[in-house]
């Protein structure tokens, strides 16, 4: 069984890191095997629940690991991932004294994006004993890039296809020209495209089933209102799923109108510091969710 994955966005403070924390406590409490991923850079997680965490999962109770992703280390490893690639497919231009052109994918704009996705990946690929997976996502603008990247990138990739497919005919007719009927040579690029098409259309076919949900945390005020307002405009043009809005730090249980979301969960605002897996359950008992 592949675990349920559940995303958490939101203005920056608003608590997507606490929220998706309580989630995971509460979840785990009810006897689901929980995983609970930091993928913003700056992670917070060590802070809430007082000890350090990195990139191998370690259990806090019974049903709830969390792990601290290092994505330095998997932009690095995009990055070699992709010079050893290129290097393995154009081997002609080192007779040209070309791969040092390779070194410039470091620093392309946007490259982490490719690391988080690659840290992502091995997750769904490695932690699959578990029931459910939350992500303690990354500020606003680094998140939807995120969500956006497998959808993108299969854009550029089925141009990329038929671009090369119409190079491959036409090296069919020249080749056939002077060569008779020469076949050409299984061609790599081709094989390349092929395979990063199959794998990102896997990855978003699983980010688009019901097995994914978005949730937004927000506040509310009105900056915390507007950015969830336009996080959910902007989710509408990916075909996932945007479930939860968790309204959290409410005074007076005050509420707010929202459209877009499948439900909403007022969390109010604590008066004892939610930090340390004993508070964070004794705020649990509330029953909030
Ligand atoms: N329901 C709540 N009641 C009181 N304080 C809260 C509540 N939820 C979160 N906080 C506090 O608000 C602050 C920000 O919370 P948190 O770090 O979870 O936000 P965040 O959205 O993850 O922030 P960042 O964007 O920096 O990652 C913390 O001090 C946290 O303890
Ligand atoms: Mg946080």
């Amino acid at each position: 069984m592949t675990p349920e994955i559940h995303f958490f966005l939101g203005k920056g403070g608003v608590g997507k890191s606490t929220t998706a924390s309580l989630w995971g406590l509460h979840k785990a409490q009810e006897k689901n095997k929980t995983l609970l991923v930091s993928i913003d850079a700056a992670h917070n997680l060590s802070d809430i629940f007082n000890q350090t965490f990195s990139g191998k999962a370690v259990f806090v109770h019974s049903h709830l690991a969390i792990m601290e992703v290092d994505i330095d280390f998997w932009t690095k490893k995009y990055i070699n991932k992709t010079q050893q690639q290129l290097k393995d497919s154009y081997s002609y231009l080192s007779a040209f004294n070309l791969t040092s052109y390779f070194q410039l994918i470091e620093h392309t704009p946007g490259i982490e994006q490719y690391g988080l996705f690659l840290a992502f990946e091995n997750i769904l690929l490695t932690q699959i004993d578990f029931d459910l997976i939350l992500f303690d996502m990354p500020p606003t603008s680094v998140a939807l890039d995120f969500l956006f990247l497998a959808k993108n990138s299969l854009a550029w990739l089925y141009e990329l296809r038929t671009l090369r497919q119409k190079i491959n005919e036409k090296h069919q007719i020249v080749s056939k020209i002077k060569f008779y009927s020469k076949n050409i040579e299984t061609d790599k690029v081709l094989l390349k495209l092929e395979n990063l098409i199959g794998n990102y259309e896997k990855i978003n076919g699983f980010l688009t089933s019901s097995k994914s949900k978005i949730n937004v945390v927000t506040n509310t005020d009105k900056l915390s209102k507007a950015e969830t307002g336009r996080i959910a405009e902007k989710i509408k043009y990916l075909d996932h799923q945007i479930d939860t809005l968790f309204i959290n730090k409410t005074k007076n249980s005050e509420t707010i109108d929202y459209k877009n979301f499948r439900k909403k969960i007022i969390i109010p605002f604590s008066e004892i510091e939610l930090s340390g897996i004993q508070n964070l359950s004794f705020f649990l008992q509330k029953k909030i969710f």
